[in-house]
């Protein structure tokens, strides 16, 4: 069998994230992945070169405004992971199951899994939590689905938590979460997120593990980043966790653009007889206007 040429040409794989963990540290570059939940923001970050494009269930909140990722559905993930593909041609895209889609029996979590691929294109799933994974990670990745592991901060386990708090920060809970972090690499997971965690926690998992560690929210030792995409673009409504960046806002970009937008309507400037079709002269003169006529000049 020839291999397809998508596969060539600097495609971002889950070989190829491996490979790069097994790089000498001072040959390795950091592995670049923000979410992603449209077909816009997906091309714009594939071709800005980000390696991986997560459809992230933090779409629940920044793109369909609930509290928590908590209500996001398997058929709203699929619906945005399908547009996030059609816009990336080079990055690894990496789908969140939702919560709830994973948490029953393992042959049910498969099946869903198995839709992500089948029918979103998604090259890998992620699931969160660590020991208690084990089975199911080792499951979806027998079934050639490639798993991204995710432990620490996870938000689907809000409630257990008791809120979005910063984890691992005593002797037991960091010795929780390196075991964590090992149980999801042992079951075959081809990378994991570390999410908010200290950052010696992180640096320790990152020497310890052989898979590629992404970091959010864990300092800057990980082997990759990730960001919720509207933080970095202030495009998010609320305060801004402590580890995130905003790069720009494009919140006030776009609101002022559409308040221009609002005056030049209002006060008639737009649209300008520059922006407006004409009837051609000499035959508007002698029949009657066609309104089915083509909106081209
Ligand atoms: O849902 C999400 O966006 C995530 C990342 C923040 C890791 O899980």
């Amino acid at each position: 069998m020839s291999v397809p040429s998508k596969f060539s040409d600097g495609k971002i794989t889950v070989p190829s994230l491996l490979h790069r963990k097994s790089l000498r540290p001072e040959d390795a570059t950091r592995i670049t992945c923000l979410t992603a939940y449209d077909y816009p923001t997906a091309r714009l970050l594939d071709e800005a070169g980000v390696e991986v494009v997560l459809v992230g269930d933090s779409l629940g909140m920044v793109m369909l405004g609930h509290e928590t990722t908590l209500a996001v559905t398997v058929e709203e993930m699929l619906h945005h992971t399908r547009a996030v593909r059609r816009g990336t041609k080079r990055a690894l895209v990496v789908a969140d199951m939702p919560f709830g889609s994973y948490h029953a029996d393992i042959a049910e979590s498969v099946r869903n899994a198995v839709r992500f691929v089948k029918e979103a294109g998604a090259e890998a799933v992620k699931v969160e939590g660590g020991e208690r994974r084990l089975e199911l990670i080792a499951r979806l990745t027998e079934s050639e689905i490639p798993v991204m592991g995710h432990v620490g901060l996870t938000p689907q386990s809000l409630h257990a938590m008791g809120g979005f708090k910063v984890q691992g920060k005593t002797p037991d809970a960091a010795e929780q979460l390196v075991r964590d972090a090992r149980a999801v690499e042992a079951a075959g997971a081809f990378a994991i997120v570390l999410e908010g965690i200290p950052r010696e926690l992180a640096a320790l998992i990152t020497r310890e593990l052989r898979i590629p560690t992404i970091g959010i929210g864990a300092g800057p030792e990980c082997d990759g980043q990730i960001l919720v995409l509207h933080d970095l673009l202030g495009l998010s409504f609320s305060p801004l966790p402590k580890f995130a960046r905003q790069y720009t806002d494009l919140g006030e970009i776009i609101s002022s653009a559409v308040r221009e937008y609002c005056q030049d309507v209002r006060r008639g400037s737009f649209p300008s007889d520059m922006e407006s079709y004409h009837t051609p002269e000499p035959r508007a003169a002698r029949k009657e206007i066609n309104i089915d006529v083509e909106l081209t000049d």
